[in-house]
């Protein structure tokens, strides 16, 4: 059985749908949730869910306590849903290969510093794109870069407000994440 970890900023809609793939799956189930932020609501969708969340600062991911805690819990896969900060170096050395983020377009489009959450659904409106989409990728240094592993896309239309945009790349998200999850796990991931 794989043990998954979350990392997560904000609401916690994409751990929350990996939490129910993963309950009573064959392969893996999330472990745990370690959350940025005191108090982002994933916290509270993980209690109703009886998966225990962790509210780690910016210290405990820079000192090597995050790393030193996923390692005590056997970690095999890290999956960023959501989740703000820059991975520190250490982690992403000790999991090589086995952090995985989730972005609301597709890379290298509308990537990098700054560029989350409705920031990106309103760039991608304001460029005029005709279609838009997810991508899962490994997580190197930099934000948004790593080896793409996976992406999908969505038509838009002219109309488009960056809400409805957001309404798509949620549906997308909802759909594919846990699923590209799962291919790793059964036969690409050296875990
Ligand atoms: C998702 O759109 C994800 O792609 C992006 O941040 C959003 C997180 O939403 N990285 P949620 O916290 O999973 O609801």
């Amino acid at each position: 059985m794989k043990k998954l970890a979350i990392l997560a900023s904000g609401s916690g809609s994409n751990a929350e749908n990996l939490v129910n793939y993963f309950s009573n799956h064959p392969l893996a189930r999330v472990e745990l949730v370690i959350s940025d932020r005191k108090n982002a609501f994933v916290h509270e969708r993980m209690a109703r869910l009886g998966v225990p969340s962790y509210y780690m600062n910016k210290e405990a991911f820079e000192n090597g306590s995050v790393l030193t805690f996923l390692k005590e819990k056997e970690i095999d896969l890290v999956i960023l849903a959501g989740f703000l900060k820059l991975v520190p170096k250490d982690l992403i050395r000790n999991f090589y290969n086995r952090i995985i983020n989730i972005h609301p377009a597709l890379l290298p489009a509308f990537g990098g510093k700054g560029m989350y959450g409705m920031h990106v659904h309103e760039a991608v409106v304001a460029a005029g794109e005709t279609k838009t989409g997810i991508t899962i990728h490994y997580v190197n240094e930099n934000f948004d870069e790593g080896e793409i592993i996976a992406q999908y896309e969505t038509a838009l239309l002219e109309t488009d407000t960056p809400q409805d945009v957001a309404a798509k790349i949620h549906e997308l998200e909802m759909k594919w994440f846990p699923v590209v999850v799962e291919q790793l796990l059964r036969n690409e991931m050296p875990v």
